[in-house]
């Protein structure tokens, strides 16, 4: 969607329109459509939490209080950093970004805000995507009274010690589960109803667990307990299990990632570029039951960027998980043959060169994505701090984080 990219895409100035450098809608429903010939459908980030500053919106006196003001800051503070309020001179009042000043936080509250979503949503859906990831899924309802924060405690989660208060007037709040029902019964009007998955960043598993409803709410939660979870056998069982544990009463899918564009990549963060790490990391998430979302690159276990100093574009830092995958051995590793947004480096074989070797991580993918549609039920079996085995119907996983080794055995 059209954004000024002060947060790359991430500040949207308008919902209904396709970013210039990336093309037309035309060329939207011409992907949705190759797509569908190759048997794969298309999502679409939906950023509902905030606009960009340059959204027509934001400057329209008639839509004030589609935004978040005060005339005296609370104690909130921005996800990138720094307070969560803004002064704006000419109103002599103070406007709330959970992210960057430039990304206003909408008022969800106000119910032409939800209506206008409604529109968006109908909007691409009507053109042939199947459905959205839903950013800051469970930011976008604040408190109505726009209360302080507590501090946080020491026996809160890291993230919640480490920023010093508890997110608990600016996100989860409970009618956030309001808007999510509303937007669930867009997506079942569909045929095949579209699905939503959620950028839900909790590291409690209730919490994660409320944001399927009955049944009625996201389709799918990423769980960030698991992704943002040490590298640990022990650590990971004990989240997947009280993860299925949690969610298997009510019928809700799990889901399983390690990568995204705002954390260093999994082959990186979790396995220091370590090929059998890598390999067990992937064997890992691909014979977990539920829904497995991988980054692009994972598949290739690529890891993330070395980039020269001064280059980037990100304002908190994140480009090195954000450089472009590695096709080739041509100029730009195939990527392109205009000027990359970002640096390609070396340090990942591409596709080419994995395609033509079985012993490559690109091939373990694509034997484990071929294996997850025959695995049954999860049973856990014997484990250690530094081993964990389970078992999927009748075939048995074995992981040795010390060794470190992956095996299956099918019988
Ligand atoms: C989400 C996105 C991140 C973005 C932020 C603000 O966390 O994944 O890239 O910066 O929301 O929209």
């Amino acid at each position: 969607m059209v954004s000024p990219n002060r947060d790359m895409g991430y500040d949207v100035a308008d919902y209904l329109a396709v970013q210039p450098a990336y093309g037309t809608l035309d060329d939207v429903r011409e992907l949705v459509a190759q797509a569908a010939r190759r048997g794969l459908r298309v999502l679409l980030d939906l950023v509902p939490n905030h606009t960009s500053d340059r959204h027509p919106w934001f400057s329209d006196p008639a839509r004030r209080d589609w935004y978040v003001w005060r005339l005296e800051p609370n104690n909130w503070i921005a996800n990138f950093g720094g307070p969560a309020w803004t002064y704006h001179a000419g109103l002599g009042r103070w406007y709330l970004h959970s992210y960057l000043p430039e990304q206003p936080d909408l008022n969800w509250w106000h119910p032409e805000v939800r209506h206008a979503f409604d529109q968006i949503i109908d909007f691409w859906l009507d053109l042939g995507v199947a459905g959205f990831r839903i950013d800051a899924a469970h930011v976008i309802v604040k408190d109505a009274l726009l209360r302080d924060n507590p501090p946080a405690r020491s026996d809160d989660d890291r993230f919640t010690v480490l920023r010093g208060q508890r997110y608990l007037y600016n996100q989860c709040r409970p009618e956030v589960h309001e808007v999510l029902r509303r937007w669930r019964s867009l997506t079942e009007r569909r045929q095949p109803p579209a699905v939503l998955l959620g950028e839900t960043h909790v590291q409690d598993l209730s919490q994660l667990a409320s944001f399927y409803g009955r049944g009625d709410e996201l389709h799918l939660a990423l769980n960030f307990a698991f992704t943002l979870s040490p590298f640990q056998a022990s650590s990971l069982r004990e989240i997947v299990e009280r993860t299925l544990d949690m969610l298997q009463p009510l019928g809700a899918t799990p889901v399983w990632h390690a990568s995204n564009h705002d954390i260093p990549r999994f082959p990186t963060r979790w396995c220091e570029g370590d090929r059998r790490r890598i390999e067990l990391a992937l064997t890992l998430l691909l014979t977990l039951p539920g829904t497995c979302v991988l980054y692009q690159g994972d598949e290739l276990g690529m890891v993330d960027a070395r980039l020269p100093p001064g280059v980037g574009h990100d304002p908190v830092g994140r480009d090195r998980a954000r450089t472009p995958l590695p096709w080739d051995e041509g100029p730009n590793r195939g990527f392109t043959t205009g000027r990359p947004w970002l640096p390609l480096d070396d340090a990942t074989a591409s596709v080419a060169e994995q395609e033509a070797d079985p012993g490559s991580v690109l091939a373990l993918t694509r034997r484990l994505i071929a294996l997850r549609r025959q695995l049954g039920p999860y049973r856990p079996g014997q484990s250690s701090q530094t081993s964990w085995t389970y078992w999927r119907g009748t075939t048995r996983v074995t992981l040795d984080f010390e060794g470190p080794a992956a095996s299956i055995a099918t019988p």
